[in-house]
C-alpha cells in the first residue's frame, strides 16, 4: 500500500502515542521507512511544551517543502500537542500549504478515516477537537518488539501549574479502566514484555475520575503486581502532592515496582512554588524525600527544575541550588522557563532576562552534574540486578540494561543474557551510566 514515516516530538506519551499511530497505519497495509525520503505518507507528532519544540516542528516542515514539490502524491500529517493550541492548526496550513492533514490529540483514533478522505478527496484535512470524548479501547499499538512497554493508564492533566500549557492541549484527566489496564498488561506479560512503564502526567490521580471507587494507583499497582511474566514495574510521572504515604508502603512492600522516584520539584523557593500553583512546599517536599529513604533507602531519585520562572530572584535561585544540594537528586532535567501563550504565568510581571536565565541554568547543571558523578560513584562495588535490554550501540561486546534506579549499566555478556535480569558488579561510574562485570 505504501510506507510511512513517523517523526515523534515531546514526551513518552506522545512516543507511545506513535506507536498507536504506527498501528493504525499497518493495519491499514503501510509498512514502516526508517528514510523520510522514501516515504509515502509523513506524520509529525508535535509537542509545544517549550518553544524550542515548536521551532524543531517549523523547521522540519519547512525542509519537506521541496520533498512535496518533487512528490505531490505525498500525504504530510501534523498531530499532537501543537495543533491542539488555539489558532494553530490554521497558522501550520498557512505557513506551510503542503501540509495536508492536521489533527489533534483528542481524535488520533480517527487516523484511518482522514487518510480515507484525503487519498478520496485529495483535499487537505484538518480536524481539531476541543475536548476529549470518552476513551477509545482497542487501538492496535505498534511496539518496538522487546523488553520494555509503555502502558497508559490516564489522560489529561488537571492541575494547571501556571507555566504549563499541557492541560490545555491534553485535556482534564481521565482514567482508564483497571480491567482494561489489567488485560493490556496481562497480554504484555504473555507476549513476553518483562518491564512496564505506566504513563500519565500525573498518575497518582489516578483512578479520582473512575465509578470504581476504591481503585486507586496503589490499588493498580497491587493489581499489576500479580502478573505473571512481569518483573518489572515503573511509572511516570508522579505528582509530589499527591505521593501518599499509602503509596509508599505499597512500593516498599512490592518485589516488581522499582525504586525509581521522579519527583519533579521544579523550584526551591515557596514563594515560587506558591506562584506556579505546585501545591506543595520545599518543607513538605523534604519531608517525603525523608519518608521515602526511611523506607527505602537506595532509591533513585530524579526530578525536573526550571529556572527563571517570573519573579525568580537570586535568592529565590539560591533556594532551589540549596534544595539540589540537601535532596542530592541522582539527575534532573533542567529547563529555562519559557512562557506558553494562554498560561497565566504568561501574564505575570516580574519576567526574567534571558541572559540571567542562561547563566542561572548553567550554575545549576554544574552543580547538578557533580552530585550525579558522586552519586552514580557512590555505587561502585554494590551489585545491581540489571534486565538486559540489548548490546550497546556500536560496540559487540557489551550488552546494555537498567538496574532497578533505572541506571544505565553496560557490562561485558552473551547475547543470549538479553531480556534476563542478571547481577552485575558496578566497576566504574561515569555521569550518566556505570559500567560493570557479571557476578
Ligand atoms: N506532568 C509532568 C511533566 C510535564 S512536562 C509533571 O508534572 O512533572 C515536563 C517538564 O517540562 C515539567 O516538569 C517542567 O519542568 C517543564 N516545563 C513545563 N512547562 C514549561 C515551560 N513553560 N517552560 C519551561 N519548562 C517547562
Ligand atoms: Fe503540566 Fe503541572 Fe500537569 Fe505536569 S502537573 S503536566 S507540569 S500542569
Ligand atoms: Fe509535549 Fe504534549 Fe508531552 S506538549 S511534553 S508532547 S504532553
Amino acid at each position: 500500500m505504501g510506507l510511512y514515516h513517523i517523526r515523534t516530538f515531546g514526551c513518552q506519551m506522545n512516543e507511545h502515542d506513535s506507536e498507536i499511530l504506527a498501528g493504525v497505519l499497518e493495519r491499514m497495509g503501510y509498512d514502516p521507512v526508517a528514510d523520510v525520503d522514501k516515504a509515502d505518507i509523513i506524520l509529525l507528532n508535535t509537542c509545544c511544551v517549550r518553544e524550542t519544540a515548536e521551532n524543531k516542528v517549523f523547521s522540519y516542515l519547512g525542509r519537506l517543502r521541496s520533498q512535496k514539490a518533487k512528490n505531490p502524491e505525498l500525504i504530510i500529517g501534523v498531530c499532537g500537542c501543537m495543533p491542539q493550541q488555539k489558532g494553530m492548526a490554521s497558522r501550520i496550513r498557512h505557513l506551510f500549504p503542503h501540509v495536508d492533514l492536521v489533527f489533534g490529540t483528542h481524535n488520533l483514533h480517527r487516523l484511518e478515516e482522514h487518510l480515507t478522505r484525503i487519498t478520496g478527496a485529495r483535499e487537505p484535512v484538518v480536524e481539531i477537537w476541543s475536548s476529549p470524548g470518552s476513551i477509545t479501547e482497542g487501538l492496535p499499538i505498534k511496539r518496538k518488539a522487546g523488553i520494555s512497554a509503555w502502558v497508559t493508564i490516564m489522560y489529561g492533566c488537571n492541575n494547571y501549574c501556571t507555566y504549563c500549557i499541557v492541560p490545555y492541549v491534553r485535556g482534564r484527566e481521565r482514567s482508564r479502566r483497571p480491567i482494561e489496564i489489567i488485560a493490556e498488561v496481562t497480554a504484555l506479560g504473555k507476549n513476553g514484555f518483562k518491564e512496564i512503564t505506566l504513563l500519565g502526567q500525573n498518575v497518582n490521580s489516578y483512578g479520582k475520575d473512575l465509578e470504581e471507587k476504591k481503585y486507586d494507583f496503589a490499588e493498580l499497582l497491587k493489581r499489576l503486581e500479580e502478573i505473571e511474566g512481569i518483573k518489572r514495574i515503573r511509572y511516570m510521572t508522579s505528582h509530589p502532592r499527591d505521593f501518599n504515604d499509602r503509596l509508599i508502603r505499597t512500593i516498599a512492600s512490592s518485589s516488581k515496582v522499582c525504586e525509581q522516584f521522579h519527583l519533579p520539584v521544579q523550584a526551591g523557593s515557596n514563594k515560587i512554588l506558591k506562584k506556579m500553583n505546585r501545591g506543595y512546599t520545599r518543607e513538605d517536599y523534604f519531608n517525603l524525600v525523608d519518608k521515602i529513604k526511611a523506607v527505602l533507602p537506595h532509591s533513585t531519585i530524579t526530578t525536573d527544575i526550571m529556572v527563571g520562572f517570573p519573579g525568580e530572584t537570586d535568592d529565590d535561585f539560591e533556594q532551589t541550588l540549596d534544595l539540589v544540594r540537601q535532596v542530592r537528586f541522582d539527575s534532573a532535567y533542567t529547563f529555562i522557563y519559557n512562557t506558553r501563550p494562554g498560561t497565566p504565568a504568561s501574564k505575570m510581571a516580574g519576567q526574567v532576562p534571558e541572559e540571567v536565565k542562561k547563566q542561572r541554568i548553567q550554575t545549576l547543571i554544574r552543580l547538578q552534574n557533580g552530585i550525579s558523578l558522586e552519586k552514580n560513584r557512590e555505587s561502585v562495588g554494590s551489585t545491581e540486578e540489571i534486565l538486559v535490554e540489548g548490546k550497546k550501540v556500536k560496540d559487540e561486546f557489551l550488552l546494555c540494561g537498567r538496574n532497578r534506579g533505572g541506571k544505565m549499566v553496560f557490562f561485558p555478556g552473551k547475547e543470549s543474557l538479553i531480556s534476563h535480569i542478571v547481577p552485575v558488579n558496578v566497576k566504574k561510574a561515569h555521569l550518566t551510566y556505570l559500567v560493570g562485570c557479571r557476578v
